[in-house]
């Protein structure tokens, strides 16, 4: 992979589009380049089995049939299009909607919207100290006018994997909805029963080693009808989102979304969490004033090492290390809003703490000696900055 003398530690920002899926969607911009719903020719219906094909492949990779599955262009849209569309609809008897206080900021958004503007009662989960959902609260909260629980598989900023067959057990006993947004999910865990437990699940082609501008959310069969569309117009994809489906990006999340579920996965992401450990090793034995945020037990995303570096600016840090390498500070989406990481916030870290930490996340074409370089980057760039701070004391 080509970054250009960079070494790139960002993998839960997006990641590279693997050349497979590189090389599966290339056809369908060059020759089978047809409009799916273009019914009077053969082009189009050459187009639209495409996008069949790549509805069955996503849906297998999450356990769901392919007409559960809508494609939409992002996991931003699915999760607004979960939230939104299933709020616009609910009966009378079920306007409260309970969501984890570490969902993306695009859940957050919605269920805010919801609750400002839509006469929602939105309720915010806490979380403990590792970003685990706290249950007694959630099991406190529970009752028959909750209409929808959010609850991410896979924490975009610490890696934290919740247990999403006991938040299922919980809900269905009370008849509210279960909304899982998985983007982060197909790098982190095998997710192949997860509609067994979700009634709804988000999902992005560009965290998962696919293209940027296409995500899926499934839908239960039988909740399609209590969705209200986000988009209206032509009434593609039954009515549920309307405009042209982007073929070629679907074959791509299709081809990404089976990488992820073919053999080798579970090996990749063993080999994933090594490097990451090797890293978290080096920088601790480097005599750097560090911690890691977020969960210290195996229920992490295998590519996630979020470090706060004691008395430091993490943004300072970055800049120093630019161009040779690239990581993160909190979430990449909410990057450029100056205000610390309600992620952080919600684990308990203070304002300071929040902005002194850097998520690195490591993936599919991370090399040892990349994990190697890049700690010890990251080593020279706190000491250099360490003598600077001294040296302006003095
Ligand atoms: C957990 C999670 N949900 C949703 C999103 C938004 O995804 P997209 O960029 O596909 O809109 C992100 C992106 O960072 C994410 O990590």
């Amino acid at each position: 992979m080509d970054n250009q003398g960079t070494i790139y530690a960002d993998y839960q920002a997006t990641t590279p589009v693997d050349p497979r899926v590189l090389a599966k969607m290339v056809p369908f911009w060059r020759n089978s380049f047809g409009n799916p719903h273009s019914s009077d020719h053969a082009i189009g219906w050459q187009a639209d089995k495409a996008v069949q094909a790549a509805s069955a492949s996503v849906a297998e990779s999450i356990g769901a049939d392919p007409d559960e599955v809508i494609f939409t262009s992002g996991a931003t849209e699915a999760n607004n299009l979960a939230l939104l569309g299933l709020a616009r609809r609910a009966p009378a008897t079920r306007r409260r909607i309970l969501v984890s206080a570490t969902e993306h900021k695009c859940v957050l958004g919605a269920a805010r919207a919801l609750s400002e503007r839509e006469g929602f009662a939105v309720e915010v989960i806490s979380v403990d100290r590792e970003g685990f959902l706290d249950f007694e609260e959630l099991e406190k909260r529970l009752d028959g006018d909750v209409l929808l629980v959010s609850v991410m598989a896979v924490n975009n900023e610490i890696g934290t994997i919740q247990d999403i067959p006991r938040i299922a057990k919980l809900l269905t006993a009370h008849g509210a909805l279960y909304h899982c947004d998985a983007a982060q999910a197909p790098c982190a865990l095998d997710v192949s029963d997860l509609a067994m437990h979700a009634d709804l699940i988000s999902l992005s082609g560009h965290k998962m080693y696919g293209p940027q501008g296409i995500g899926t959310l499934y839908i239960r069969r039988d909740l399609k009808e209590t969705m209200e569309p986000l988009l209206y117009g032509g009434g593609q994809q039954e009515g549920l989102r309307s405009g042209t489906v982007p073929m070629p990006l679907c074959v791509g999340m299709a081809k990404a979304a089976e990488i992820t579920r073919d053999s080798e996965a579970e090996k990749e992401r063993k080999r994933v969490a090594q490097q990451r450990d090797m890293f978290v090793s080096l920088l601790k034995n480097g005599n750097l004033p560090v911690s890691v945020n977020g969960p210290t037990s195996q229920s992490r995303h295998p590519g996630n090492a979020n470090i706060c570096f004691h008395g430091c600016d993490a943004g300072d840090i970055l800049g120093v290390l630019q161009p040779r390498l690239a990581a993160s500070t909190g979430a990449a989406c909410a990057s450029g809003i100056p205000e610390p990481s309600h992620v952080l916030c919600a684990l308990g870290l203070t304002a300071a703490q929040s902005d002194a930490s850097i998520r690195f996340s490591f993936g599919r074409f991370t090399s040892h000696e990349d994990v190697k370089n890049a700690a010890h980057l990251v080593e020279s760039a706190v000491a250099s900055l360490s003598s600077e701070a001294t040296s302006r004391s003095v």
